[in-house]
């Protein structure tokens, strides 16, 4: 493992990516990243104007941050339960957190990430069986204020609030356009806070967007932000070789361009499931355009050893890895001896879980590189909200300078319009064309 940070929770482990790239060939990139960095720093890249999540600990004034724990502070100690409902960046930046450092993750729950009746039927159900002791609160979070998933969510989910809604429904969404801020505005809802102008969905998570439900979860809100703005100050240097967002930047552009298709993010901890959906939203959105871009998939280890690993191992070569590996602060769980050793795991007699985890990627990375699949692994010290501040920060600059190398705008997203456009239509919702008398009739094989 080579440490290419002395100062943060956070280092970069290369050398399995040889034979494809060396440090040789990744220091060949620099003078693109000097032009990409330059004009990302400046202002003068596509898409600039929504950087405003590069200065993580000024996104929320003083005033507003305090106001934000204050809130969260209310609800956690009045209500049992906090419902996001959100979809996109307005959604997963605070999942991922949630799931991966909370306590007690189950006291959030989420809607309007589906339009399935049948999720939202069940949820309501099983929010009537928690609300006879403090009842539910709801963070309604829209950028746009008028997400079709999210609004139809809202309006089916919002008397579970019981109760003053007016204390207990906090929207999130635009300081000044957006159906949510007529509602606030109108005087519907009292508690508001605003998604900032200059950040995208995807980029905000360290906004009020993720920070009011990551705070009612309980998770240390100013170490997040204080490990997101420690990565930021470190991660100026323009060398690849001395900034490990920028090495992850290059080398994935290296790869893309030898003609690699899939990036896997692959984690040995399951709390980090939905880091990698926030991942893959954020890779996805940001680079997927122009008929370019990685794509971004995740697995499970070892859980996806004993299904997918097998085509990583032999199936198509159009795969390489970013292993997600935590290094220390796991519980102590110790394999004792068994009696007669009859399950044959007195090998492992007197060992940790943790360090057989450990092993278990060790010789996952080892047996994919000997496969064909180059892979590079970032190493967290601990999982904790310090560390996981810093990787957001990492993830987000390198997913904005790798973007900038491939020659996208990464903060924009046109491309999800389309499905948008042809669903009003089809519900007929006004202005937005004639509605189809008939819905179209797929062609299916009856059985
Ligand atoms: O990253 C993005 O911009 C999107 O994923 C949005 O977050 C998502 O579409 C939800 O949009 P909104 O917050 O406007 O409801």
């Amino acid at each position: 493992m080579r440490k290419l940070f002395d100062r943060l929770p956070v280092a970069l482990r290369t050398d399995l990516l040889e034979p494809n790239l060396t440090d040789e060939t990744v220091a060949h990139k620099r003078k693109l990243l000097e032009v990409v960095d330059r004009d990302l720093r400046t202002g003068a890249c596509p898409g600039c104007e929504f950087s405003g999540w590069m200065q993580p600990d000024t996104i929320l004034s003083p005033d507003e941050l305090a106001r934000l724990k204050r809130t969260a502070e209310r609800l956690r100690s009045e209500t049992d339960v906090l419902l996001v409902i959100g979809i996109g960046g307005s959604y997963l930046g605070a999942r991922a957190v949630i799931e991966a450092l909370a306590d007690d993750p189950d006291r959030v729950v989420y809607a309007g990430q589906n339009i399935s009746a049948d999720y939202i039927a069940r949820l309501r159900e099983k929010l009537e069986r928690r609300t006879n002791k403090r009842g539910v609160a709801i963070n309604v979070i829209s950028k746009k204020g008028d997400t079709t998933e999210t609004m139809i969510a809202f309006r089916l989910l919002r008397d579970m609030v019981g109760g003053d809604a007016r204390n207990r429904i906090i929207v999130t969404t635009d300081p000044e356009g957006g159906v949510l801020r007529r509602m606030v505005d109108g005087g519907l809802y009292e508690m508001a806070f605003e998604v900032p102008q200059t950040i995208g969905g995807r980029y905000s998570v360290l906004s009020a967007v993720g920070l009011l439900p990551i705070a009612y979860a309980g998770v240390d809100i100013d170490d997040l932000i204080e490990g997101a703005a420690d990565c930021a100050a470190l991660c100026k240097n323009v060398d690849p070789l001395k900034n490990p967002a920028l090495f992850y930047a290059v080398a994935r552009n290296i790869l893309y361009h030898q003609g690699f298709a899939v990036e896997l993010l692959a984690s040995f901890e399951p709390r980090l499931h939905y880091f990698a959906e926030w991942w893959k939203q954020l890779f996805g959105e940001s680079h997927g355009k122009e008929h370019m871009g990685l794509f971004p998939a995740s697995v499970d280890y070892t859980t996806d050893l004993h299904s997918l690993g097998q085509y990583v191992q032999q199936g198509r070569r159009i795969l390489f890895e970013t292993f997600v590996v935590i290094d220390k602060g796991e519980r102590p769980l110790k394999i004792e001896r068994g009696a007669g050793n009859l399950d044959g795991l007195n090998y492992l007699a007197g060992k940790e879980v943790s360090y057989v985890n450990r092993m278990a990627y060790e010789a996952t990375a080892q047996a994919h590189r000997e496969g064909g699949v180059p892979n590079m692994t970032i190493l967290l010290e601990r999982l904790d909200a310090y560390s996981l501040g810093a990787l957001i920060y990492f993830f987000e600059l390198a997913c904005a300078t790798s973007g900038l190398m491939l020659g996208v705008d990464p903060f924009d997203q046109p491309g999800v319009e389309a499905y948008k456009t042809r669903m009003f239509e089809l519900l007929g919702k006004p202005g937005h064309g004639k509605p189809h008398s008939e819905p179209p009739s797929p062609q299916y094989v009856v059985f």
